[in-house]
């Protein structure tokens, strides 16, 4: 049986099934795994996971009684946090079609990539930045945003392991920009937290690349030379010309947690700044989604509930029922099954509910077989969605799928 426990009450001889947190919280390779080390125990208590899910079939069980859930509970406080979030469902804009945009995401990604790579080459020979340039590109992935934030943010969660890191902050620029407009936030405000999205992880430029990619577990001394690299980054661009407050206390603070648990300062509550709790957020969901060299991303379905989960000391509340809406329970490009056995894609989020996007059929799971395509708004049909597919299960093409062939 599953159960989700305190790290200050595992003991050894558990049986760790999962830990509560993103990769970046802690050096082991794998989530599960039988605890035998004393010193592994004293790591994952250092550590910013603060609770784990252990197997009581697999290992010991909790001696006495401690404060414990099971999977159940978990689940409805998830469930019920996302619904929360995602009503009142936000209000459209004038946009244009998601197939409309990807066209030019797509060149935008590349050419977002291409500057990003020669950026942080330039910081690890010690340059000045070309902030400037960078300025010019988050005016353009303020507008891919602004016409339909669908098409960046789906393409984004394409990387491959080479990619990653250039590409990972492209998408935290995108995703800041997306959530400070559900927040209301806007002109040069706006662009500030773009570009605090574009620089906040400079500073892994300071860190080896083999320790960086490394595709096993860190040692100790690894994983402290990687969470170095908030203040890495934040030495690089305090020595850079023209980079604002906003990009200074995102790069610092963009692993810090409201209950002070994360790094480099272990800043709490109201130290920590709006922007920063939006970094650590952006940051959090574009890591857990998106492919690593060790791990393949979770679907954006399936890390919104984890970070639900999680959600409690981890991130802001308001932040995080923001980001929701931003995103969407089922944000665009998730792969779903309705209950008639047929392969969704979802093209857009409803006018209606947040639950009930807009997909586009195309496949037929019973007799395994293209069908039609169709556009279905899932707050105006009998058929409902029955689960959330893993997109490389199935081996479609997004891209093709949302548009673009
Ligand atoms: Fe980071
Ligand atoms: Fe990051």
């Amino acid at each position: 049986m599953r159960k989700r426990i305190k790290v200050q009450d595992i003991v050894v001889g558990m049986y760790i099934d999962e830990l509560c947190g993103s990769w970046m919280d802690h050096p082991f390779w794998k989530t599960s795994f039988k605890l035998e080390d004393r010193n592994d125990l004293t790591t994952l208590q250092q550590s910013a996971i603060r609770e784990v899910w252990i197997d009581t079939v697999k290992g010991l069980d909790v001696a006495m009684p401690v404060e414990e859930a099971t999977e159940v509970e978990v689940g409805q406080q998830a469930e019920q946090l996302l619904r929360q979030a995602a009503m009142p469902a936000p209000k459209p804009e004038l946009r244009v079609s998601l197939e409309q945009e990807m066209a030019r995401a797509i060149k935008l990604q590349n050419k977002a990539k291409q500057a990003v790579i020669s950026m942080f080459e330039e910081a690890r020979m010690g340059k000045a930045l070309p902030i400037g340039e960078m300025s010019a590109l988050v005016d353009e992935i303020n507008e891919s945003v602004s016409r339909n934030s669908g098409a960046l943010l789906s393409l984004a969660r394409l990387k491959n392991k080479d990619d990653y890191t250039y590409l990972h902050s492209v998408a935290v620029c995108a995703l800041m920009i997306a959530l400070g407009k559900q927040m209301g936030i806007e002109g040069d405000a706006l662009k500030s937290l773009g570009m605090a999205g574009l620089l906040h992880d400079v500073g892994k430029m300071a860190v080896p690349d083999d320790v960086l990619n490394k595709p096993g577990r860190l040692t100790e001394q690894e994983f402290d030379m990687v969470k170095t690299h908030p203040r890495r980054g934040w030495e690089m661009l305090k020595a850079s010309f023209g980079v604002d407050e906003v990009a200074l206390d995102v790069c610092l603070h963009h692993h810090e947690r409201v209950d002070g648990t994360g790094y480099p300062e272990r800043l709490s509550g109201a130290a920590l700044s709006l922007a920063a709790r939006m970094g650590a957020v952006c940051d959090v969901y574009d890591a857990i989604t998106s492919n690593r060299c060790y791990k393949a991303g979770w679907a954006p379905a399936d890390a919104l509930r984890k970070m639900a989960e999680w959600q409690d000391g981890h991130f802001d509340e308001s932040v995080f029922q923001a980001f929701v809406k931003t995103v969407g329970i089922y944000p665009v490009g998730t792969l779903l099954k309705l209950k008639s056995g047929r392969l969704a894609v979802v093209t857009d989020q409803s006018k209606q509910s947040l639950l009930k996007p807009i997909v586009k059929v195309f496949f037929s799971s019973r007799s395994n077989a293209p069908i039609m395509p169709e556009f279905v708004d899932m707050s105006r049909t009998q058929d409902s969605i029955e689960s959330v597919e893993d997109m490389a299960k199935w081996d479609f093409d997004l891209k093709k799928l949302t548009g673009v062939c």
